[in-house]
């Protein structure tokens, strides 16, 4: 008997250990998640999803902005003093991507990358680093199908149009998502004299605009526009260009990538501007997920998929509510 109770006394024991020492696993793992443009609403959207997981998993988030590579390489400093375990980076410097996987092991700090994949020396992916982006060129071809079906709408002939690829070339996925969008338009009749290269130096809506202002000064005798970038703010930014100069809304059709508030809160607006759409994109999978999946390399060595990409859908004026509500952003 007495022997009995010893036993269940000591299994007793030894489950509340076990218990004890998962949760307290849980509040030891610490998890960074940088990114590059912290005050755009896509980046504000993915921390506030990491920090849902951090509260779920009772982890601790380290949320840092790196608006250059600089910043980015003592950010990684910073976070390995702080006992941080592994990180999720959206870098402003895909090709600091070597620089970053040294940086990182020197620091003993797993690395996951979200949206802008990591370059090597020759301009390929680092495979080995697993990574959560959109399908760029599916997602640009979204675009590219938008600014098509409101043409037809509006009746208008490619010949008189002229486009703004507001572009990013030094980012891969920037080059694919216009990409996409460009080879709709060509398939449906535009000229490749028509379309007009806008580069931007930031990804944020005032260089868009400064971009767009140079090719629409350039060509005054087009009367009728479409634009299309990287993000919301790229064609935002053409958009707020085209009303500069003078153009009205219902000569101008810009579709954004994203759908965070930049791209609704011009929904909004009780008048309609030229910009039309937006092909929403998944910040509580590029936030959310990336986190967890952070989470359960560091605290139960399971590895990240290499690549895991998401898809959008497409949000107007008049439907971008329900849009959100089917992908569970409201
Ligand atoms: C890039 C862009 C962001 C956003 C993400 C989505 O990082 O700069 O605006 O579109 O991709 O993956």
């Amino acid at each position: 008997m007495r022997f009995l109770k010893k036993a269940l006394v000591a299994s007793a024991f030894a489950v509340t250990a076990i218990v004890m020492s998962a949760s307290a696993y849980a509040a030891d793992v610490k998890i960074g998640f940088v990114v590059k443009q912290p005050e755009e609403p896509w980046f504000q959207d993915e921390w506030k999803f990491a920090d849902q997981a951090a509260k779920e998993k009772g982890f601790t988030l380290v949320k840092i902005g790196a608006e250059d590579g600089e910043k980015l390489m003592s950010a990684i400093d910073n976070l390995g003093a702080q006992g941080v375990q592994g990180f999720v980076v959206c870098t402003p410097d895909v090709k600091l991507g070597p620089g970053i996987v040294a940086k990182a092991a020197a620091n003993n700090l797993k690395l996951m990358t979200v949206d802008d994949r990591l370059v090597g020396a020759d301009g390929k992916p680092l495979e080995d680093v697993p990574h959560m982006g959109i399908s760029a060129t599916k997602i640009g071809e979204a675009v590219g199908q938008a600014i098509v079906d409101e043409m037809k709408a509006r009746g208008w002939n490619a010949d008189e149009v002229g486009a703004i690829r507001v572009s990013y070339d030094q980012l891969p996925t920037a080059v694919d998502r216009v990409e996409g969008a460009i080879s709709v338009l060509k398939k449906n009749g535009f000229k490749a004299s028509n379309i007009f290269d806008a580069p931007q130096a930031k990804t944020d809506t005032e260089a868009a605009l400064n971009a767009a202002t140079v090719v629409l000064n350039a060509h005054p005798n087009i009367k009728k526009w479409v634009a299309f970038g990287l993000n919301d703010e790229a064609a935002l930014g053409a958009v707020r260009a085209s009303e500069s100069v003078g153009i009205p809304a219902t000569n101008m059709i810009g579709v954004g990538i994203g759908g965070a508030d930049s791209a609704i809160n011009e929904f909004k607006k009780p008048q309609p501007t030229g910009f039309v759409g937006s092909v929403i994109i998944s910040p509580k999978r590029h936030g959310y997920e990336t986190s967890l999946n952070m989470y359960g390399w560091i605290a139960d060595n399971k590895e990240p998929e290499k690549l895991i990409l998401t898809s959008g859908s497409l949000a107007k004026r008049d439907d971008y509510q329900k849009v959100r509500k089917d992908l569970g952003l409201e």
